[in-house]
């Protein structure tokens, strides 16, 4: 793992976005794997900000809550759209169609990872260690599949409804096994709150019950923290820009 420490969100967004032009400009990425949440916002700001240009290349989305369609408000689709989409058109986008039957909607998403295999993953963190909406307990083997989300993640993703009771309790999620074919991952953490499963990710043994601490046996996972989200690490830890 390459870990780089950050004052803040904004640095943090600026250093992954640094990572990520690399990737495009010297190493010839052409597919991106996305990612929802506000972690990656700082990244995407800097995106739309930049001279890149995207409309050569294809994004694929980790994830989408089931029963919503692309045109939801709260839906990831939507979400993509306003942050990204809509200012920096890719030549094609995926989000897995969360208005689809479950068979339909994850064996259409495998065969679209197949046809794109993805150059540079980029994740956030759940608080639990989920990435993607791949919960404590999934295979590391896992491909795409319906998750039932846990409680934890419904009352950390409330903020974004009106009402909890309208958090969707399923999703469509990329699997672990699709975001580790990834050749780069890029994945960012901020705030005191996702401490606790920064320091499982980066020091403690891998278990699926902590599913990002498969990163570790990733070759070339990119690990970008602020100072709350490291506050927990040990003096051992060290970073590739200090
Ligand atoms: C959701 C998403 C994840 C994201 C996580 C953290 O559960 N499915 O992809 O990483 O939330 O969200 P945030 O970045 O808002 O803390």
């Amino acid at each position: 793992m390459e870990i780089y420490i950050a004052a803040d969100k904004q640095e943090g967004g600026a250093i992954a976005f640094d990572c990520l032009s690399h990737e495009i400009t010297e190493n010839g990425a052409e597919t991106l794997g996305l990612a929802t949440g506000s972690t990656p916002l700082s990244l995407y700001e800097k995106m739309v900000a930049s001279d890149l240009d995207f409309s050569q290349m294809t994004s694929v989305n980790l994830d989408e809550y089931v029963g919503l369609n692309s045109d939801h408000p709260q839906s990831y689709h939507y979400f993509m759209n306003e942050h990204l989409f809509s200012k920096k058109p890719f030549k094609k986008s995926y989000v897995p169609d969360g208005s689809k039957p479950e068979k339909e909607a994850t064996e259409s998403y495998d065969a679209i990872i197949a046809a794109h295999p993805i150059d540079v993953q980029i994740l956030g963190l759940g608080q639990n260690g989920h990435i993607a909406f791949n919960e404590p307990g999934t295979s590391f083997d896992s491909t795409t599949h319906k998750v039932s989300l846990t409680e934890n993640t419904i009352q950390a993703n409330k903020r974004f409804f009106a009402d909890e009771k309208d958090v969707p309790r399923e999703a469509y999620s990329m699997g672990i096994q699709s975001i580790m074919s990834a050749k780069t991952i890029i994945l960012m953490a901020y705030g005191e709150q996702k401490s606790k499963a920064v320091k499982a990710m980066i020091e403690g043994p891998v278990t699926e019950e902590l599913p990002a601490s498969i990163l570790q046996k990733h070759d070339h996972a990119i690990i970008i923290v602020d100072k709350a989200a490291a506050a927990l690490l040990s003096d051992t830890v060290s970073f590739a820009n200090k």
